[in-house]
């Protein structure tokens, strides 16, 4: 079968908060055509819980949404993104309503707030505890109702076009690459097309899936920052992994569900399994410290006492308001034995976002001509070492917006490449077993959660580096002579991401926010 090749004005991978609004801000202006590897709705956005945070109403402020992501952050957040982000959330917000989101109100018609670990006020708008779905239901809706969107599901991007397909050289740093869309599979028919685009958009989000335990969706194996990497783009931070500290624990499921921190905005406490609470011994801020705080509390509590999980505790909070507040917690929790209105909740940490990635400006542009990353593919500035809880989404819809209005610019001056050659097939054959993939893919994992994970060490890295390279070069070979399969590009760009942790990681000669080494104790001793 001929492979289908196409020619657009914006080319956007991904369909989460980022992609979709994206397309949304630049369909009036050209044909848009979206990819996405899964069906539409399936995203890390699907599963944001708690919500997402904007200054909306006195006493908060812009300073104190600025000055907590900054105390976040841990020194590495750019104040200059910071500050524009927490200006412009509100303007988006008002968007995503005007596209049809639902944000939950109180009985006087004002959102209804919550807070989170990290915030010093409440400003966290939500959809009861479903937030994220709430969003790709009204992004998706408007994104298949726009005639200008051609929306491809099943469609994988296996990498970016560069000069580098044209036979010319293109080097890192040098920062010379130029984008001219991308090689994408067609997952039900085998073929890759080439998709030739002015601009080219990544939306592909995050990397959960490096790790054994995770709180993202299978899709989130890091595919953008890889396609960067590959095509000699700036990646940057990704030593920074955010561990959320309360996922589910259901060791047999994939992913972790996630037991939001709204809950311990909300008043839940963390115990150990002898019943003691314990958060106040490592931070004065108890359950609502920082995420990295209270995860590296958690595992510390797990490994001293031998434990596999602790407790969350709301059993003292009143019953119908635990159900009003977090109906899909509830049902969860009730469908595994547990009554969250009486019971202590099994919970633990789980590798939940990257706050590293493509490296892009103030626009959203990488430092690839003409591509654009935007959402937790991307590196801002925003989080720096260490994201504030619901700060994600909005820092997706804001740099799409940023990179919508700076692409329409651009476009007009911008041609469509021409001689670029079709997916080169030759010496492809399947791989004689399904085995070598998925165990490679086990044990990347486990390799990443045992010595990669919320605590790390030189010689943990060192190993691990070690072993990732012996699977490395056993893929790079199987990937040269195999047929191009979903499961084996993503082993491949999930062997990068975790090659690109580690050398990060291993760079580093402190502990900050979310790396923490026990070679380099931070300054201040946390426990
Ligand atoms: P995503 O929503 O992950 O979308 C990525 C898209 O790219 C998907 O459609 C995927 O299929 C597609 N894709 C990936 N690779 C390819 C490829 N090679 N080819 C084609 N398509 C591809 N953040 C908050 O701010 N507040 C919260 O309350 C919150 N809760 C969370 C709860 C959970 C359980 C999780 C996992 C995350 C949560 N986050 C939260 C983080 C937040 O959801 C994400 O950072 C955000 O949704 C990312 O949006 P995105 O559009 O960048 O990526
Ligand atoms: C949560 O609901 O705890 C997730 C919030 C986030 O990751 O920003």
């Amino acid at each position: 079968m001929q492979a289908m090749n196409i020619k657009t004005d914006f080319l956007v991978i991904g369909s989460g908060a980022a992609g979709l609004s994206y397309a949304l801000k630049v369909a009036d202006f050209g044909k848009v055509t979206l990819v996405t590897k899964g069906a539409l709705g399936e995203s890390n956005t699907s599963f944001a819980q708690g919500g997402i945070s904007a200054v909306t109403s006195d006493p908060d402020s812009f300073e104190k949404h600025v000055q907590d992501t900054l105390i976040c952050g841990a020194g590495m957040c750019n104040e200059e993104v910071v500050r524009m982000i927490v200006r412009e959330a509100p303007r988006q917000i008002e968007q995503l309503v005007q596209w049809g989101t639902e944000f939950d109100r109180n009985n006087k018609g004002r959102y209804d707030l919550a807070r989170e670990g990290g915030h010093s006020e409440r400003r966290i708008l939500h959809h009861k505890d479903a937030t994220g779905a709430e969003i790709q239901r009204s992004l998706m809706q408007q994104a298949k109702a726009h005639k200008n969107i051609e929306i491809l599901e099943h469609h994988f991007a296996v990498d970016l076009i560069t000069q580098h397909h044209l036979g010319k050289m293109v080097r890192r740093y040098i920062t010379d690459a130029e984008c001219y869309g991308a090689y994408v599979l067609n997952l039900k028919t085998r073929q890759v097309g080439t998709f030739l685009a002015k601009v080219t958009v990544l939306a592909t989000g995050g990397t959960g899936n490096v790790y054994h335990t995770t709180t993202n969706p299978a899709v989130a194996t890091g595919d953008g920052v890889a396609m960067v990497y590959r095509a000699k783009g700036v990646v940057e931070n990704m030593a920074y992994v955010q561990f959320h500290p309360t996922a589910l624990y259901t060791p047999s499921e994939r992913p972790s569900f996630l037991i939001s921190e709204a809950m311990r905005g909300f008043g839940a406490l963390l115990r150990a399994q002898d019943g003691k609470e314990f958060m106040q011994k490592y931070d004065e801020r108890g359950p609502l410290a920082p995420r990295d705080i209270v995860a590296r509390a958690i595992d510390n509590e797990m490994k001293t006492r031998g434990d596999d999980f602790v407790y969350l505790d709301v059993t003292h909070k009143n019953a119908d308001e635990i159900i009003r507040h977090f109906p899909n917690i509830y049902k969860k929790c009730l469908s595994i034995g547990v009554d969250i209105t009486k019971d202590f909740i099994p919970v633990a940490p789980a590798a939940h976002y990257m706050c590293g990635g493509v490296r892009v400006n103030m626009d959203g542009l990488s430092s690839i001509r003409n591509l654009y990353a935007i959402g937790e593919t991307s590196c801002t500035g925003l989080h720096g070492a260490n994201r504030l809880a619901s700060n994600s989404l909005i820092e997706a819809v804001v740099y799409a917006d940023k990179a919508a209005q700076h692409s329409l610019q651009c476009m007009k001056s911008i041609a469509l490449q021409e001689g670029i050659p079709d997916w080169d097939y030759e010496g492809t054959s399947h791989p004689e077993e399904m085995v070598l993939i998925t165990q490679s893919c086990k044990e990347v994992q486990q390799i990443m959660s045992y010595y990669v994970g919320i605590v790390r060490s030189n010689i943990r890295l060192e190993r691990a580096f070690a072993r990732l390279g012996i699977i490395y070069k056993e893929t790079e070979q199987l990937y040269r002579t195999s047929t191009l399969t979903q499961n084996l590009c993503e082993l491949r760009n999930l062997i990068q991401i975790g090659y690109l942790i580690i050398k990060e990681a291993n760079a580093m000669r402190e502990s900050r926010g979310l790396h923490y080494s026990i070679d380099y104790p931070p300054k201040k001793i946390q426990a």
